[in-house]
């Protein structure tokens, strides 16, 4: 009953909700992200159930005029979008009063495939025949992510599209067996349409058409160069001749044009060539209205020697001027270019002017290289130079040389020189007798000589090495002669900032650096230092700069932060500008290196001191061990002095010990058995204690001897020596003394047991009395 009361409610609610949610129907905007082509018009609908009252648009985010847009009836609002060009806007349609979004839509573009272009061509090697292949090439504005199928159709003039190739994404596709063949013969247009097609839309291009002739692409021709004397000759063959072909020919930067009539064949004279000049000719041509064919493959020909091109240019300098009047020449000229084919030979013959018109030849000398040194005498002289190629006379030129003491001959005057950015500005004025030009030479090692002959009073020399001094000279020449040289005042082609740096060093301290610097040796062509700058830093921050006058090649850097990294560079200032040094990195010490130098003497002399101190305290400690039993029977019976007297000597006996020098202590102990011995170490002790040295009582000890001996005995007699108690027998055996500190050692080890040891000393001194006396 129950249950049956539950499903009635059941079914109740479900119809109520369902009726409801008929009744209130959702908002939307239809259609959902469309795409459309690109200056096309569309329309969206506002489907507006959920609310009551009009709408308006928005077009990303701007809203639309009214007139845009049209209202059907109570739920629906139409908005129409003309001319859409953006690839993309988003649409929204919102309630009048609330501006509330009831719903909106992406609106994308597309366009279709343009500037369509197709060639008909030759496959690559192929022989002859129709072409094989069908280009086509277009292009279409998308995104880069978007996947476009291609595919291109191609129709004849009424008949149906075929398909020819297609692509993905490439704007691009050739058909690899497009029979035009029959087309070719045909009458009428062709067309081509490209489709480019996606998941969203498909769209076509517009039409390309076409004659098949005017977008055949023939063969590139094959082409032969030939260099002549003077000129190239350039011949190729098309692979058709039948029509009329248009060839251009490119050689160099050049390119010629040449129309083939039908049936003539490719030809070229290039004229103009220069000599022993290496050439690159290719050609190309097409039909008519066609496209280009491929360029053919270079060809390289070496262009034949000119004769007319030959300018030896021949000049000379005097070199030495001898006492004699024996001057030394140098003959300089234009080689013919190493290019150029066939075996050279230069010739240089000398021959002097004499008075009517004679004239002596000197002999012919057979040149090696482009300058050639002659000697003349000091009358005027004509040079002859003369080149012979492959035996035969190719060239040849002269030049003057004055004799000396010929001043009436023409000399320009008032030479003015001046250099800028590396080229030097050379003027001057001419002679007043007429001249038909000048000879300008330049050198700055002289060795090499550059020279070369001008019309005008005023030239640049260019070309030349930076910073370098250099000797003009200006020669007139007239008629076949050449007048007085004037030479102009040496100029540097350019001037250096300064010279440069050759070493930069420095030397650290903790808190400061010393930092010197060598420089180049000074050219003639560097500018004179004002002074230096030295910066330097941590790299934390702008670097310190410190001027250093151009005396000093050295500064202290003072005020640095100790254990650092520190950069330091100089920088060398000069009128001219400035040169600067590398960079030099160094790292300050952690301490005052002296302070460490200082700590490092004191320390190793307390080490020195307390290794010693230690070393004395064993060497004695061990002596006491090994000390030889005193000899009652060597000793000579004497009245100590009183007790004063005997503290006194004790004291000396001390002083004595103490100034004893390491060393012996240690030659001691490693002989012990010979420092028993020691005349010198008897005499010690005996001056003090009046002991008789005697031979019998130094018998050597045996370490066995020694090692027996009770280390008790040994202190005892150190403390009885301690206390001023001293036995006659202990100080005279007793050669070796301890030191202070041993005796403190066995005063604190023994003082329990004195008493009892004073006792048995006393015994054992008494028996050792008696054997002597046996001895003896
Ligand atoms: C409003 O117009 C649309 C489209 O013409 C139509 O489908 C819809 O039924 C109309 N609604 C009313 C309430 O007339
Ligand atoms: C061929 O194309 C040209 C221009 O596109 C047109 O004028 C001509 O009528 C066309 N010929 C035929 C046969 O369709
Ligand atoms: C494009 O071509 C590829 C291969 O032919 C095919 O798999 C794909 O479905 C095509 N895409 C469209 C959008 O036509
Ligand atoms: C052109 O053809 C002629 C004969 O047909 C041939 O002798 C000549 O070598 C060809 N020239 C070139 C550059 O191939
Ligand atoms: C050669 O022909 C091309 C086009 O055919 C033209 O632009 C060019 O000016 C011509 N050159 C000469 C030197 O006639
Ligand atoms: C340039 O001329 C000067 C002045 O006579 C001379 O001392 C110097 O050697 C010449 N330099 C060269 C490179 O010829
Ligand atoms: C100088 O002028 C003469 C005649 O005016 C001319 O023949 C000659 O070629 C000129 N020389 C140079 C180097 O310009
Ligand atoms: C030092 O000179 C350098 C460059 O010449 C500059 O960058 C730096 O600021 C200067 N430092 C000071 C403290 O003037």
């Amino acid at each position: 009953m129950y249950c049956f009361l539950c499903v009635l409610l059941l079914i109740a609610t479900s119809t109520t909700s369902v009726s409801e949610g008929k009744s209130k129907k959702l908002c939307n905007v239809v259609p959902k992200d469309p795409y459309i082509q690109v200056g096309s018009d569309t329309q969206i609908v506002c489907e507006s159930f959920c609310v009551h009252g009009s709408v308006y648009w928005t077009v990303d985010g701007v809203v639309l005029d009214h007139s845009w847009m049209s209202t059907i009836n109570s739920t629906h609002s139409i908005v129409s979008l003309r001319n859409v060009t953006r690839r993309k806007a988003t649409v929204q349609c919102h309630r009048d009063h609330t501006r509330d979004v009831l719903g909106g839509t992406i609106v994308r573009t597309y366009s279709k495939p343009s500037k369509v272009v197709c060639i008909w061509h030759y496959r690559n090697g192929s022989s002859g025949g129709v072409p094989e292949l069908f280009t086509c090439t277009w292009e279409q504005l998308a995104e880069a992510s978007e996947k476009i199928n291609y595919t291109v159709l191609i129709s004849r003039s009424n008949t149906s599209q075929s398909e020819i190739c297609s692509s993905q994404n490439v704007r691009k596709c050739t058909s690899k067996d497009v029979h035009l063949s029959g087309y070719v013969t045909l009458v009428g247009n062709h067309s081509v349409t490209v489709r480019a097609k996606t998941k969203h839309w498909e769209v076509y291009s517009d039409p390309y058409e076409f004659n098949p002739h005017h977008i055949l692409q023939i063969r590139c021709p094959k082409l032969n160069v030939q260099a002549l004397y003077g000129h190239l000759l350039a011949k190729w063959n098309t692979s058709t001749s039948s029509n009329k072909h248009y060839c251009q020919v490119k050689y160099n930067q050049e390119v010629l044009n040449k129309t083939l009539e039908p049936g003539e064949k490719g030809n070229m004279t290039i004229e103009n060539v220069k000599s022993c000049t290496y050439y690159k000719v290719s050609v190309r041509c097409a039909w008519d209205k066609a496209p280009w064919s491929e360029w053919s493959q270079e060809q390289t020909v070496l262009s034949q020697l000119n004769k007319n091109d030959v300018k030896l240019r021949l000049w000379r300098k005097i070199r030495e001027s001898y006492k004699n009047g024996t001057r030394k020449i140098d003959a300089m000229w234009t080689e013919i270019p190493s290019a150029c084919q066939g075996t050279f030979k230069y010739f240089i013959q000398a021959s002097a002017n004499k008075e009517r018109g004679m004239q002596v030849a000197y002999p012919q000398t057979l040149c090696e290289k482009s300058t050639c040194a002659l000697l003349v005498n000091q009358e005027a002289h004509k040079v002859k130079l003369e080149v012979f190629r492959n035996g035969t006379l190719l060239a040849e030129d002269s030049v003057y040389v004055p004799a000396v003491g010929e001043t009436d001959l023409p000399q320009v005057a008032n030479m003015q020189t001046s250099s800028r950015k590396g080229v030097i500005l050379i003027s001057w004025d001419a002679p007043s007798q007429f001249v038909r030009g000048y000879m300008i030479d330049w050198t700055h090692d002289g060795c090499r000589y550059h020279w070369k002959e001008i019309n005008s009073t005023s030239t640049p020399l260019s070309g030349l090495l930076d910073n370098k001094p250099y000797n003009v000279t200006v020669t007139p020449l007239f008629g076949d002669k050449t007048g007085l040289g004037t030479r102009a005042l040496r100029i540097c082609s350019t001037v250096a900032a300064a010279a440069n740096f050759s070493t930069i060093m420095v030397k650290v301290s903790d808190k400061s650096a010393l930092v010197s610097w060598e420089m180049q040796r000074k050219d003639v062509c560097s500018g004179v230092i004002v002074h230096y700058i030295v910066s330097y830093g941590t790299g934390h921050g702008a670097n310190l700069n410190v001027t250093v006058n151009a005396t000093k090649q050295e500064i202290l850097l003072k005020d640095l932060i100790p254990y650092s990294q520190y950069s330091v560079y100089v920088k060398a200032v000069a009128l001219t500008g400035a040169s600067e040094s590398n960079v030099r990195h160094f790292n300050t010490k952690r301490f005052d290196p002296r302070f460490v130098t200082q700590l490092c003497v004191i320390g190793t002399i307390i080490i020195v001191l307390v290794l010693s101190a230690g070393l004395c305290c064993a060497i004695q400690y061990r002596k006491f061990l090994q000390e030889p039993l005193p000899n009652p029977g060597l000793s000579s019976v004497a009245l100590w002095p009183s007790g004063g007297q005997q503290k006194g000597l004790f004291l000396f006996r001390q002083f004595n010990y103490s100034s004893e020098s390491i060393c012996a202590r240690v030659y001691m102990e490693e002989s012990w058995q010979t420092s028993t011995l020691d005349p010198n170490r008897e005499e010690d002790s005996g001056s003090v204690f009046t002991v008789k040295p005697d031979a019998h009582d130094e018998r050597p000890h045996g370490p066995e001897e020694t090692s027996t001996q009770s280390p008790s005995r040994e202190c005892t007699t150190l403390l009885s020596e301690s206390s001023g108690q001293l036995s006659s027998y202990r100080s005279q055996g007793s050669v070796k003394s301890p030191t202070r500190s041993t005796e403190k050692e066995c005063q604190t080890l023994l003082s329990d047991k004195h008493e009892q040891l004073t006792a048995s000393l006393a015994m054992y001194v008494t028996v050792d009395m008696f054997e002597q006396d046996q001895g003896g």
